[in-house]
């Protein structure tokens, strides 16, 4: 059974006065996942992120958060942090103790994943929203709704047997309570204005075009490459002049190491149809001014040939003429200057 240390509610704020300084980030979630390789042996991974910035990670080894920015801590105290250490790596120890001791009760077969989610989110108009949620196997297993876990449809008999489990460790839910009601809506508060400089921060994106592989005879996959940006809000499309090309697909957003964004924007089109599209890219570091970049037409092979082999080869054969020339000269020193005279 499920042993998870919060519970969900919702909490109002009063007078939310942060929703444009916030630009955008707005939820603080731990992600936990643990692996049950066999009836001895479980793997556990923890993480806290803010919407999709990672800010915490789990040291499973010496039971305590790693604090990945210098201000992931938001407004917490040491004793708070060490407080807060002891709490989770108990709770993953008993956790996992609780899940091997009643798994073969309920018939798990190894190996087996259990994924929780746990957090809270700032709504517009200021209300911080709490959630909690676990999977099992990647399908949703339970959440809880305001403090009354509630078994999902996918997690069958297992998942109702888990949540009357639950319900009965009141201790626990108390505990779990107060981290999801109060201490984690005033760490969140806490974090993004500890953080503002960097959750806030514009940075431009650099945008560069290249040709797909073909999508099939006389047709041209153009992509359209945009980097290096954040926040993550951007607008990518293929266009010919003010005209929207429809046909623009997009790929998912992708994570760079530091905290930037990538996306990529490509267009199906008939060779011919080429020649005057051009990739926009509007951002919010950029002001209003807006990325165009117009496609030229990839250098053909035949091209390359005559711009850069055949002046090359040229080149060489000239090179080699003057060698060949020059060669007698140097064998025509006086075979004197080689043997001094005696
Ligand atoms: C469980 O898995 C670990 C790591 O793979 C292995 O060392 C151990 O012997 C296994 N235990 C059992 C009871 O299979
Ligand atoms: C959640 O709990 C609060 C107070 O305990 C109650 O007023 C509210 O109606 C509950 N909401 C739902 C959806 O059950
Ligand atoms: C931490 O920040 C929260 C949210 O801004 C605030 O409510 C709380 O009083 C602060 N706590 C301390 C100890 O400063």
């Amino acid at each position: 059974m499920l042993l998870l240390p919060f519970e969900l509610f919702a909490v109002l704020l009063p007078g939310a006065d942060s929703e444009d300084a916030f630009q955008g980030t707005t939820s603080y979630h731990i992600i936990q996942i643990t692996s049950f390789v066999n009836s001895t042996w479980a793997k556990n991974q923890g993480s806290g992120w803010l919407d999709d910035l990672q800010i915490h990670s789990w040291d499973s080894d010496s039971g305590t958060a790693i604090f990945l920015k210098p201000w992931s801590k938001g407004n917490l105290s040491d004793e708070e942090v060490a407080e807060l250490n002891i709490l989770f790596g108990d709770y993953i120890f008993r956790f996992i103790g609780q899940i091997q001791a009643h798994a073969s009760a309920s018939q798990m077969e190894y190996p087996f994943e259990i994924q929780g989610i746990a957090g809270c989110e700032l709504r517009s108009g200021g209300s911080i929203v709490s959630f909690l949620r676990g999977a099992l196997g990647g399908l949703d297993f339970l959440s809880f709704v305001n403090d009354t876990c509630v078994p999902s449809p996918e997690g069958g008999t297992r998942a109702q047997q888990a949540c009357i489990l639950i319900m009965k460790f009141r201790g626990l839910i108390v505990t779990g309570k107060k981290l999801l009601f109060e201490t984690c809506p005033r760490f969140l508060l806490s974090v993004l204005d500890a953080g503002k400089a960097e959750l806030q921060r514009q940075v431009k994106p650099e945008a560069w075009l290249s040709s797909g592989p073909s999508p099939g005879p006389g047709r041209l996959l153009l992509v359209c490459h945009v980097s290096g940006f954040y926040p993550k809000p951007v607008w990518v499309m293929w266009m010919r002049g003010e005209q929207e090309q429809p046909g623009t697909q997009h790929s998912d957003l992708q994570p760079n190491a530091d905290w930037t964004w990538y996306l990529r924007a490509t267009l199906d089109v008939a060779a011919g149809e080429a020649a005057g599209l051009s990739c926009r890219v509007k951002h919010s570091s950029l002001e209003g001014q807006d990325i165009v970049l117009h496609w030229r037409q990839p250098i053909s092979f035949a091209s390359i040939f005559v711009a850069i082999l055949v002046p090359s080869f040229i080149l060489l054969l000239g090179l080699a003429l003057w060698r060949m020339r020059r060669r007698p000269c140097s064998h025509s020193f006086p075979s004197f200057y080689l043997y001094p005279v005696t």
